[in-house]
Parts: structure tokens; sequence; C-alpha cells
């Protein structure tokens, strides 16, 4: 007799199900795992052997056969653990096979017999509750995977020995409760910025319309400080947006106790990440950067000091809001719709630009610095804002009266403008004006007979790419946006351009 149980294979943030079939045959003992196990999944034999022995149980001395159905999909991780063991136990009458056939299982299995976390319980749950199962994992994952639906049957055992007991009726389990992470300590606040008006003007629009944004100036001018202070002013996420980023960190295991939040992400690599870090892959295929800041903010500092190569690996997720990772034997698709902030120094030595300086290398020193980040990347970012040094005067001044929490309602107040014009375009998978394609934007952001003229003419000024000129209209619809208009005007058309000015000749800041 063969006893199946229901686990999942995880390709990108899809959770594929896999059916377990465990096999007694007599012969000699023998204990195999087919169907394309990873190093993870064929030692899972030594732990399932140890959990089992700790339970008061050993493993019969007969020949296993464990397959892992569909046999040609790869099988990674630990989480194959518990539905094995459950399927041995089933084999031997240990527990009733007919009712875990209506539960999807994964879990690890430490030596002592109890449950161990593991990554993707959030989307396993998901798909549980699509094939009409319930779902059973281990007790610290019990929460998250009660966001999947209020009518999930989730069974959190702590151990082999408290799940064979549940299914006996000996030791009922009760159903986890979803959870939210309280976030504490108030986010740094755009008040304790003294001067820099542009900048923080810029911020705002980025805000409001989820615009890229790059600052660029001499050291300690606070581009760091402006950009750290983007999460404050930003809206906190829907409750669709919340679950598709709960179900990228459930798969990069970074979700803790299994409790979700509402604030956006906010990811800041070091310069020194790799293309494997930032856009995905390695052994597993992991999401990367990029993907964790899915909905959030992807703040790369220092820009030049990244890799050009990981740099230009981003240009094509940028567009299409996903990043494909092809490997050897399957391809594996992440989400990766961010707003990205940049800051850097306009050379090596940080002060090209600033009055009275003279660098010992010239116009070299610019030129080679700006060159490690590639036109086409560059021509992604909507906001170019250079960032002067704070004098002395503006540091003695007494804080702005404006901080985070004026600037963020009139980001919510754009915000809401948008996503009511979306709803009447009948479109619900686009959220701001910087998702929005380019018939989308010629549509809505039409500008008047002034306006048309100055873009045409500062179009054909600029050497404006097709990209460039849609993305001069898309930032104009949002300042139009923050001014609570209707129409796009000849104004909001000059402050758009203003912002694409720097860089449009490959020159950041002149010396
Ligand atoms: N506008 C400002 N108002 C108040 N403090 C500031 C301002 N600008 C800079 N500072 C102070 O200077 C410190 C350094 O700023 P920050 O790290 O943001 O500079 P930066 O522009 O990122 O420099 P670098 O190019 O070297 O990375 C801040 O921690 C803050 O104490
Ligand atoms: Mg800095």
């Amino acid at each position: 007799m063969v006893a199946h149980v229901t686990t999942v294979s995880f390709q990108g943030v899809e959770a594929l199900p896999v059916d377990v079939q465990v096999q007694l045959t007599g012969g000699q003992p023998n204990f195999t795992i087919v169907g394309l196990p990873d190093k993870t999944v064929a030692e899972s034999r030594e732990r399932i052997r140890s959990a089992l022995l700790a339970s008061g149980l050993s493993l019969p001395s007969k020949r296993i056969v464990v397959n892992l159905a569909p046999a040609d999909l790869p099988k990674e991780g630990s989480h194959y653990d518990l539905p094995i063991a459950l399927g041995i136990l089933a084999a031997i009458g240990a527990l009733p096979g007919e009712q875990l056939a209506g539960f999807v299982a994964l879990g690890e299995l430490a030596l002592d017999g109890t449950i161990a976390e593991v990554a993707g319980v959030l989307p396993a749950a998901m798909a549980a509750n699509e094939m009409d199962r319930g779902l059973i994992c281990p007790v610290g994952c019990g929460s998250e995977a009660a966001w999947a639906s209020p009518d999930l049957d989730i069974v959190a055992g702590r151990s082999l020995i408290q799940l064979a007991n549940h299914f006996k009726g000996t030791q009922i389990i009760s159903r986890p409760e979803p959870k939210i992470r309280e976030m504490t300590g108030a986010l740094p606040d755009l008040r304790d910025v003294k001067g820099q008006e542009t900048a923080k003007r810029a911020l705002e629009i980025a805000a409001a319309g989820g615009h890229h944004l790059l600052f660029i100036g001499p050291p300690g001018s606070g581009k760091s400080m402006l950009a750290s202070r983007l999460p404050s002013i930003l809206p906190p996420l829907t409750p669709r947006e919340l679950l598709e980023v709960s179900i990228i960190s459930s798969i990069a295991g970074q979700l803790a106790d299994g409790k979700l939040t509402d604030r956006r992400p906010f990811r800041e690599p070091h310069h020194s990440a790799s293309m494997a870090a930032l856009v995905g892959g390695g052994l597993r295929a992991k999401p990367g950067e990029i993907s964790l800041a899915h909905n959030g903010v992807l703040f790369l500092d220092e820009l030049p000091e990244f890799n050009p190569q990981v740099l230009d690996s981003l240009r094509q997720p940028l567009e299409t809001g996903s990043v494909v990772i092809a490997r050897a034997n399957h391809r594996v698709q992440y989400p990766a719709r961010i707003q990205l902030v940049a800051a850097m120094n306009p050379c090596k030595c940080g002060m090209a630009g600033s009055p009275g300086h003279v660098c010992r290398r010239g116009r070299a020193c610019v030129d080679d610095y700006q060159a490690r980040v590639s036109g086409p990347f560059l021509d992604r970012i909507d906001l170019r804002v250079e960032v002067g040094a704070v004098t002395a005067a503006d540091l003695i001044l007494p804080p702005p009266s404006e901080g985070s929490q004026e600037v963020a309602s009139r980001v919510a107040r754009a915000r809401n403008l948008q996503a009511k014009r979306f709803e009447a375009m009948g479109i619900d998978t686009i959220a701001t004006n910087a998702q929005s394609t380019a018939a989308m934007i010629d549509e809505m952001a039409a500008p008047d007979a002034s306006g048309s003229k100055l873009l045409r003419d500062a179009a054909e000024t600029l050497r404006l790419s097709a990209r460039g000129y849609h993305r001069v209209l898309k930032v104009a619809r949002t300042l139009a946006d923050l001014d609570g208009e209707t129409k796009v005007g000849r104004i909001h058309l000059a402050e758009a351009l203003s912002y694409r000015m720097p860089g449009e000749n490959r020159m950041l800041a002149s010396i």
C-alpha cells in the first residue's frame, strides 16, 4: 500500500503541489527518497529517523521508498521532513491516512521530534486554501498561515507527538490567530533636515507619485539623511500590497514570528552587493533586494560605487516590475515593483561644482566617476536633484515648522486622487502615476496648449528619449495631483522638466 501526503514546492512566489508517496515493502531494510531531491531533502532521512525515535517510534525495518511527485520538478528545502514523516506514520498505521488527505503539510524536523519553522508558510497556506485543504505547519508559523484565509483549517504543531495526538483526537491543537507586528520607535522625521528645500520638495513628489529619485551632492550635505526619511512620508501598505510583500518575506524566511507589518519595505543594500543579492538567485534562487523592496523603496546609497554590471542588471526589472531568474533546470519569477532612490557624489573627491573648489584631477575626476552609472540607467530616474552643501547659517536656524506628518498628509491626498482616477479608468493593478503605461499617461496628463509647446521645445533642446518624455509627463501629473488640479498645466511641466535637466547631457554637476 502507498500512503500519500501533500506538500508544496516553491517556484518563485508560487507554491506548486507535490505528492509525497511512501511505500513500505519487504526486503533489505533501506530508506530511499527519489523525485529530484536536493542535498537538504536527501539529508531529511537522518532527521526523520531520529525524530521518530525521539517520539517513541522507530523506522520500520522494511524497504522504505519515498517518491516526491511530479518526479521532474526539483525539490529544495527542509520543509519536506514533516510530510515525509507523516507519510511514514500513515504507512505504518500510526496516523489515519484519510485524515491527512485533507491537508497540505510542511515543516522541518529536529532530532528530538519537534517541528522547526520553515520559509514559505504563507504562500503554502494560500495554495492549500485554493486546493480546499487544511494546512499542517510548525507552531511558530501558525499565525503567518492564518493570514491566508479565516476559513483555513490550520494545525500548527509543536512536535510529531502533538500532531499524532491531535489526529487521534486525544489533544486538540487550537487554530492560531493572525498577528500584526507592532512597529515600535518612530521613523526618522523630515524636521531634522535643515534647509535643502528643493530636495525636500523632490522627496515629497517622489513619495506622492512613486517616482525614482536621485540626489547628487557633496559629502555631508544630507543626501543619506533625506533618503532615510522617505518611509516617514509614504502611505501604509494597502491590504493587497501587504499580502504581496508578506509572501516574498515569507519565501525569503524573513517574517519574524509569523507577524506581518503594514510599513512599506525600505531596503538599503551596501554597495558591495553582488548581482545575486540584488536581483535574486544563488543556490536556491531566493528573492533579491529588489524583490524584498517590492511595493516599497530600494535605496542605493553611493550609487557609482556599485558594480556597473550589477546596476545595469536592474534596468529590466525597473521597467517591467518583475525579475526573472533563469536557471539550468527551471526559471523563477519574482515581483519587483519598486521605487528607486539613489544618492551619489558628483565625483570621486565629492566636491565638483562646489564654489571655490578646484580638483587636482580636473574633469577626469567627474567623468570617470559618473561613467560608472550608465546612460540608460540614468534615463530611468525621473527626479534628479542637486543637493548643495548646507551652510552654518542654515544649521543654526531653529528646526523647520513642517515635519513628516504634514508632508505625509499631502502625499496621502495626492495618492488618493491617483487611486480614484485609476479606479474610474477600471484599472486595479496600478496605484501610482509612475507605474502607469505610456498610453495611460497620454490620456491622464494631456497638457494644455502652452504646456504642449513648452514640452515640445524642451524635448527637442534636451533631446529627451521617448521614455524621458513620458516620465516628464508622469511627474507633471503628480505635481498637478499635489496641487489638486485635474489638468496638467505649463507650470507643472516646467517644474517636472527642471528635475529632468541634471544628467540629460550625461553630466550630473558642472565644474
Ligand atoms: N541639512 C541638514 N540638516 C541637519 N543636519 C545635516 C544636514 N545635512 C547633513 N547633516 C548632518 O550631517 C550628517 C551627514 O549627513 P549625510 O550622511 O546625510 O550626508 P551625505 O550627503 O549622505 O554625505 P556622503 O556623500 O558623504 O554620503 C548627518 O548625520 C547630519 O548630522
Ligand atoms: Mg551618504
